[in-house]
């Protein structure tokens, strides 16, 4: 097990580059299933949730190749459609292989994903919309066991009562090879969500709507391979930002989507930040942090996956605020390893109220899960002294080559064995 051991007290300064996007690279690998064949997908961070989509697929029967950011998968030799407990447990977009298994197969079994470290995160949206589409569902022994009627998925209108990013991406994979018409209304409008439609168009299927929260699919009889580039990770891109801005730093980010980050940066401006904004470029020079209260929202809204990160340079800020987070009610496991290093923080009914102002002192915490890893991290940056982070498999899951990048604007950080879980 490792640990990341930082000296805090170091602004954070210089160049960073933004990796290609985890939930991105994590809509498209599915989408492989739909039609045999190779693809190259570019700009694919090397990173632990994305060997695990790879094993996944692996072990349906397709060849991954991870080199070097490109990623190579054939799934010509792709033949089965059970999604076994051991890949789905630890990572809940795993279940986006239901929808592509049941359009190519006309079948599918995989394993409910369990729980989160925040609470239950169910999948009874994903599994409605698979009903509309005429699948059969049962549960067996842990298993979500589907089929289509007469071994072909049927276009329906599909109401998604919650905006999921999840149940979005994984009904308009199986509506591209339905019989007939799919509208999916409320549909998420993530921009991992567009790329992956943008990606279903190039492999030939015909998608109405994109980037709207009406997405109209026209059933094709196949789709073919197609090549794709992921886009740049905004979430790890605003990660970047709050820590700089937490270390009175000044950074500039490269190869990032502003368009994507447009509630961050303003948040980030309202809390005193200056930021220099170009077409794949942030610059971002910090000043006294101001208190900026923020409530969790879908895209274009502020992303619940900032929330812990966004608690955590509130800890500094001259005044208090309030950290919402509807989207995940209980996302707070973080806030007591923020109280161990200082922060003054109540929860009360779904809401932190952080009182700012507090120095952070060095102490030994844990990582509850990737986003509130990535806070402990900023936390520790900022803290005075020498703070332990444990548990980082959890970052490991989704910030590519983190500590390198980190070290490279000044962060004293290191990866150290441990053996305290
Ligand atoms: C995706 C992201 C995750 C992010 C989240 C919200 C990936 C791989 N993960 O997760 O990083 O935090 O979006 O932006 O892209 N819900 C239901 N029933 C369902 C599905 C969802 O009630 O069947 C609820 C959830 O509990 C949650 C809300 O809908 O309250 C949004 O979840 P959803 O958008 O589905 O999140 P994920 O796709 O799992």
């Amino acid at each position: 097990m490792d640990k990341f051991v930082i000296e805090g007290g170091r602004r954070l300064c210089g160049r960073v580059k933004v990796s290609g996007a985890k939930n991105g690279s994590l809509a498209l690998m599915p989408a492989t299933i739909l039609a045999p064949g190779t693809y190259h997908l570019a700009n694919t961070p090397n990173l632990r949730d994305v060997w695990t989509m790879s094993r996944l697929i692996t072990c349906l029967g397709a060849f991954c190749e991870l080199n070097d950011n490109e990623l190579f998968i054939d799934s010509r030799e792709l033949n089965s459609y059970e999604a076994p407990y051991e890949h789905v447990k630890n990572m809940r977009a795993s279940f986006y292989v239901l929808g592509p298994l049941l359009a190519r197969f006309g079948k599918a079994r995989v394993s409910l994903p369990g729980g989160c470290a925040w609470g239950p995160r169910p999948v009874d949206l994903h599994i409605k919309g698979m009903e509309r589409l005429g699948a059969e569902i049962t549960l067996e022994n842990g298993y979500v066991v589907a089929s289509a009627r007469n071994g072909k998925l049927t276009g329906a209108r599909i109401n998604l009562e919650i905006s999921s990013v999840g149940a979005t991406g994984n009904i308009l994979m199986a509506a591209t090879l339905a019989k007939g018409r799919t509208l999916i209304s409320n549909a998420a409008t993530e921009p991992e969500i567009t790329a992956l439609a943008r990606f279903l168009m190039k492999m030939g299927a015909k998608i109405d709507g994109i980037g709207t929260a009406i997405l109209e699919i026209e059933g094709v009889d196949e789709l073919h391979p197609a090549d794709e580039i992921t886009i740049p990770d905004r979430i790890e891109a605003a990660t970047f930002l709050i820590a700089a801005a937490a270390t009175g730093g000044n950074i500039e980010l490269d190869d990032c989507n502003p368009y994507h980050l447009t509630s961050v940066i303003a948040i980030l401006e309202e809390a005193g930040c200056v930021l220099d904004v170009n077409s794949n470029s942030i610059s971002l020079e910090a000043t006294a942090i101001k208190p900026v209260d923020i409530t969790t929202a879908i895209y274009p809204g502020i992303p619940t996956d900032i929330q812990p990160q966004w608690t955590a340079l509130m800890t500094k800020a001259n005044g208090n605020a309030k950290v919402a987070d509807p989207i995940y009610k209980d996302r707070f496991k973080h806030i007591p390893e923020l109280v161990r290093l200082g922060a003054n923080i109540d929860v009360i009914e779904h809401t932190a109220f952080v009182r700012g102002g507090e120095a952070l002192s060095g102490a030994t915490v844990m990582s509850s899960d990737l986003r509130a890893g990535a806070a402990m991290v900023i936390a520790a940056l900022m803290a005075e002294g020498t703070s332990e982070v444990l548990r980082i498999y959890h970052i490991d899951r989704g910030y590519e080559e983190f500590e390198k990048k980190l070290t490279g604007i000044g962060a004293n950080i290191k990866r150290v064995k441990t053996d305290l879980i």
